[in-house]
């Protein structure tokens, strides 16, 4: 089974996807994780998205995997613990550039199908209900207002010591959204046949429930 979740940053995707999947006892599949190694590994290089060459041969010296189990679940980039330098602020204001080469996106959604023939699965992202698993068995849209998803941020970056305003993260989340949905390859999309959550005002808790009675009847298909 699939539980494929798209939408934009910051409206809950991620932690919720952590949850269910540690409620339903299935794989969690962080597709955002993997773009975000893929740009810090660029990032730290000095490849620009836009050099064909530079990308293509970055692309094939790049190896991503998993450890652990939600929501501990940590992100590795060619065997070194990246889990928190992906979160940086350089990564986030840069990786919509570079998730949308064509030579990353055709390597990393072979690599999420190839991960999805081992088990059962949540995963997230912003082409998973469009591109790499329009057949999944359960497809949720996932949104909530510009507003909320900045405050939302906000206490991320608490965490990792940034202080940023409501209103700068708004900006740059609306600039996300606009290059996440405008671009060619792709873009952001909620299609006819998937689930519209709008967490807007709903608790972590009531996302995670919503999607863990969805999927309980059909952990065995
Ligand atoms: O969900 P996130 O903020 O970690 O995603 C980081 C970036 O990666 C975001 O700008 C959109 C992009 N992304 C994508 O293009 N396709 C995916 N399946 C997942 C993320």
């Amino acid at each position: 089974m699939i539980i494929a979740i798209d939408g934009p940053a910051g409206s809950g995707k991620s932690s919720t996807a952590k949850q269910v999947a540690k409620r339903l006892g299935i794989i969690h599949l962080d597709t955002g994780a993997m773009y975000r190694a893929v740009t810090l590994f660029c990032l730290r290089k000095g490849i620009d998205f836009r050099d064909e060459t530079g990308m293509a041969k970055a692309v094939s010296e790049i190896q991503i995997s998993f450890t652990g189990s939600p929501p501990d679940t940590r992100t590795w980039l060619n065997g070194e613990d990246v889990s928190d330098a992906i979160r940086s602020d350089e990564v986030t204001k840069n990786v919509s550039d570079y998730c949308a080469v064509g030579v990353v996106r055709e390597a990393l959604v072979d690599q999420q199908r190839a991960i999805a023939k081992t088990g059962n699965l949540v995963c997230e992202g912003r082409d998973m209900t469009t591109v790499v698993f329009p057949s999944a068995e359960i497809k949720i849209f996932m949104t909530a207002s510009v507003e909320e998803r900045a405050k939302r941020r906000k206490l991320d970056f608490e965490k990792l010591g940034v202080s940023k305003t409501v209103e700068e993260l708004a900006a740059e989340i609306a600039e996300r959204d606009r290059k996440d949905s405008s671009r060619s390859n792709s873009p952001l999309r909620q299609t006819d046949d998937a689930t519209l959550l709008d967490t807007t005002g709903m608790t972590l808790e009531e996302q995670i429930e919503a999607i863990v009675q969805m999927g309980k009847p059909l952990l065995d298909k």
